[in-house]
This record gives structure tokens, sequence and C-alpha cells, in this order.
């Protein structure tokens, strides 16, 4: 299992980007939020670049915007593996993928927990990941949905049915106890699971 640590709910970014490069995570989660997707505002992305200069770790980024193709060309500068915005926008979705993959980095689509799998059929051949939120989008430290078991299967079976190689990648509310719900994804999100904690190497090594 891959594991991704979010640092929304860090009080201290810088210090806990160092501690997390000490570990043997596999990315870092980047939760961007721009206060019309979701409510909530993430920093803007002049502040949010220097995560690069505390980090050795491949980036994960999690748009929750409206208008991915805004954001896409700012965070391709920095060292992303994956490039992850939500199927619910609607508009220009193959292009914004396409978009991503001009940037050679890998390019993912997140579906909100009442979002049909279905929704996801149109875009399989672009994906190289499907990120199933397992929180409503938009703050850290919720509860994990039980019923995201079952998406989390019906996405896998989706895959296999198309016989592609696309990523499932799972995100919110993830610990010790909820990671028995996502034995069928390959990867998880974890933030104030890992962040809350005193030994992060343990907290990741716990969900492997
Ligand atoms: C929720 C974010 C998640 C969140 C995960 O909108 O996309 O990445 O920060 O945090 P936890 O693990 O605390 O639910
Ligand atoms: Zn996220």
């Amino acid at each position: 299992m891959k594991v991704s640590a979010s640092f929304l709910s860090s009080h201290n970014i810088p210090n806990d980007l160092i501690r997390l490069d000490h570990t043997d995570l596999d990315f870092i989660h980047v939760d961007v939020m721009d206060g019309k997707f979701v409510s909530n505002k993430t920093l803007p992305f002049r502040e949010m670049r220097h995560i690069s200069d505390y980090t050795s770790k491949r980036l994960d980024v999690h748009l929750m915007v409206a208008n991915p193709s805004k954001y896409i060309p700012l965070y391709a500068e920095l060292n992303c593996e994956y490039i992850t915005f939500h199927v619910e926008v609607l508009e220009n979705i193959e292009e914004d993928l396409k978009l991503i993959h001009d940037y050679s980095i890998k390019c993912g689509l997140a579906i909100k927990p009442d979002t049909k799998v279905s929704s996801l059929i149109p875009y399989l051949p672009y994906l190289d990941l499907i990120l199933v939120m397992s929180v409503e989008p938009g703050e850290g430290g919720q509860e994990f949905i039980s019923s995201s078991k079952d998406k989390i299967r019906e996405v896998r079976d989706l895959i296999d049915s198309y016989h592609l190689n696309i990523l499932i990648n799972v995100d919110g509310g993830v610990n010790d106890k909820t990671i028995s719900m996502c034995r069928d994804s390959d990867m998880v999100v974890a933030g104030s699971y890992i962040i809350r904690g005193d030994d992060f190497q343990e907290k990741i090594s716990s969900l492997r």
C-alpha cells in the first residue's frame, strides 16, 4: 500500500514536511481549495510553492477547485507525480487531463462520496489514477464514510473490466482502523492520523 500524507491539518507545515522527509512516505498530498468548489480556501500558490523547499518527496496534488486549467500550470512547476482534479467540475475534463500529461505529469480524477462511479467512464482512457473521496471534500479530520469500501470495490471492478492500469487512491478519514476498508485500493491519503501523531514513521507503517 502506498501512503501519501496530507498536511492540511498541520500547524507547522515546514516542520512537519521536514519530519515526513525522514520517513519512507511515498508522496506528499497537496490539498488545494479555491473557496468556490469547496467553501474553504488554502494558501495561494505563491506561498504553496515553498513546500518544495522542505521536502524531497514527490507531490500528489489534489485540486478541489472549480477551474483546474488555472491551477494546473502553476502546480506543474513543482515536483509532481500526480495532479488530480474533480469529475464534478463537468467542463473541459478531457482537455485538462491532457494538459496535465503535456507537462509529463500523471493525471487523476477524484469523485465525491455522492457521485456515481459511472461518471468516470468517459475519461478512463486518459487516467493514471482515480481518487475516491471517503469524506466530503473541504476539510481534514472528518470521519471515514463506511460505504466508501463498496465504492472502492466498484471502481476496482470498473478498471478491471476495461483491463486498464489505473491506480486507486482513497482520501479522507484514513487511520489504522479504517484502513481495513481500503484494501481494494493501491494508495491512501492520511492527514490528521499521521500529523497529529508523535511518531510519523510508526503511523505510516501501520497503514502499509
Ligand atoms: C479533504 C482533503 C483530505 C484531507 C485528509 O478535503 O482532501 O486530503 O486533508 O485529511 P484526514 O486524513 O484528516 O481526513
Ligand atoms: Zn485531499
